[in-house]
């Protein structure tokens, strides 16, 4: 018996990977991932030795290669983290996120049905809620109304994995949670674009007026909140996890800048996102209720040991100045960054 996790080689996937490895250490994981512009092998290469755990290079979309892992390995459940999961990409093109997020999620929920898969935990995002005004926030009966083409195809992706369990009784967990941030993300998003930025001594892109909010939680806390969602949650339901952390992206910028000991001169307000959701705040207490999880990490020191361990670690992001990324880079921005 082993767990499949998808996705493993990015950012949260491989936080969580670690995780189940330290927190399961008898079972078996097997990382099935494409390895996308987004996937890094690296991001686990503290794994190499370990015979516990397997890495498998392919598609969700792949039916008869995913077939082979559930049945090669006695998979006993999976955790669905692979996905296209940047917005502004998505706005770019969205085919991709169509292709991987909605198809790649049928592909995988019907073979891991089909191989009588025990539980299948589905994360997802605070997103497919849409965006907030000044007050209030998501609980897990707010309709889902997606804005941007990733929210969609993530608002897509949990109604076939509800669908699946409602129709056909398949075992399900869906998880959404707010803006993670921490160590192997990749440098697009907001806080790794601007410790990154602020280290080559280039400009801050911020969109519009920056008084857009998001709510902030380390992805030790998010990988926690998946596990706990996979042992203790219903079979059925939905469990929204955020950090109780609001922050302007200005003031979040400026925190950075502070902290990096750098001016706010480096800032520069660009064209905003177009559909640009204002705000995303997360009610967690279901999660905090019946799953028995809570925010462990503080802010102000997941933050400061995040910069820590970008500023630790300049090789992985050199090695992510590949051609592709310079080239999104500069028709994301209009000059070449990092
Ligand atoms: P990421 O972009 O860093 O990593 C995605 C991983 O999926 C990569 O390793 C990539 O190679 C792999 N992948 C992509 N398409 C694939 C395919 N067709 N088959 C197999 N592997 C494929 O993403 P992330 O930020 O780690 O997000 C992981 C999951 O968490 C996503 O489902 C995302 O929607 C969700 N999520 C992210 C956040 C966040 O703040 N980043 C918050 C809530 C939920
Ligand atoms: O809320 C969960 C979601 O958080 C996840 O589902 C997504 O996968 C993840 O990418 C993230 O989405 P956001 O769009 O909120 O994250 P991003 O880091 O792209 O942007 C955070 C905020 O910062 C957002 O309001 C846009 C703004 N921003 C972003 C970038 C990249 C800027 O102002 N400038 C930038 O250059």
């Amino acid at each position: 018996m082993a767990f499949l996790v998808t996705g493993g080689c990015g950012f949260i996937g491989s936080n969580f990977v670690r995780l189940l490895r330290r927190a399961e250490p008898r079972q078996r994981v097997v990382n099935l991932d494409a390895l996308t512009y987004a996937g890094n092998p690296a991001n686990l290469s503290d794994l190499e030795n370990d015979s516990s755990y397997q890495f498998v290079h392919g598609d969700i979309s792949d039916r008869p290669l995913v077939d082979r892992v559930l049945s090669e390995h006695s998979i006993e459940a999976v955790f669905h983290f692979a996905a296209e999961s940047h917005v502004d990409r998505s706005i770019l093109d969205s085919g991709p996120f169509i292709r991987t997020n909605v198809l790649g999620t049928q592909t995988l929920l019907d073979a891991s049905r089909a191989a009588k898969v025990r539980r299948f935990v589905h994360v997802s995002t605070d997103e497919v809620y849409g965006s907030l005004g000044e007050e209030g926030f998501f609980s897990e009966t707010t309709p889902l109304a997606p804005n941007s083409p990733y929210a969609a195809s993530k608002a897509s992706s949990d109604m076939l994995v509800r669908a699946c369990h409602h129709t056909h009784g398949f075992d399900t967990v869906i998880t959404r949670c707010s803006n993670n941030y921490g160590p192997y993300q990749f440098p697009e998003k907001l806080i790794p674009l601007v410790i990154s930025n602020i280290e080559a001594g280039l400009p801050i892109p911020v969109y519009g007026n920056g008084l857009q909010v998001r709510d902030w939680i380390h992805v030790a806390d998010h990988a926690a909140g998946v596990l706990a969602a996979f042992r203790n949650g219903k079979a059925g339901e939905a469990y929204n996890f955020g950090g109780r952390c609001e922050k302007t992206n200005i003031s979040l910028v400026k925190t950075l800048l502070n902290l990096m000991g750098k001016p706010e001169t480096l800032i520069r307000h660009v064209a905003d996102r177009p559909g640009h959701d204002r705000r995303y705040a997360i009610d967690c207490s279901k999660a905090e209720r019946e799953l028995g999880w809570q925010v462990r990490v503080d802010f102000s020191k997941g933050l400061a040991d995040t910069v820590g361990w970008y500023r630790a670690n300049p090789g992985w992001v050199e090695t992510i100045r590949s051609g592709d990324y310079r080239r999104y880079y500069q028709s994301q921005y209009g000059h070449r960054g990092v």
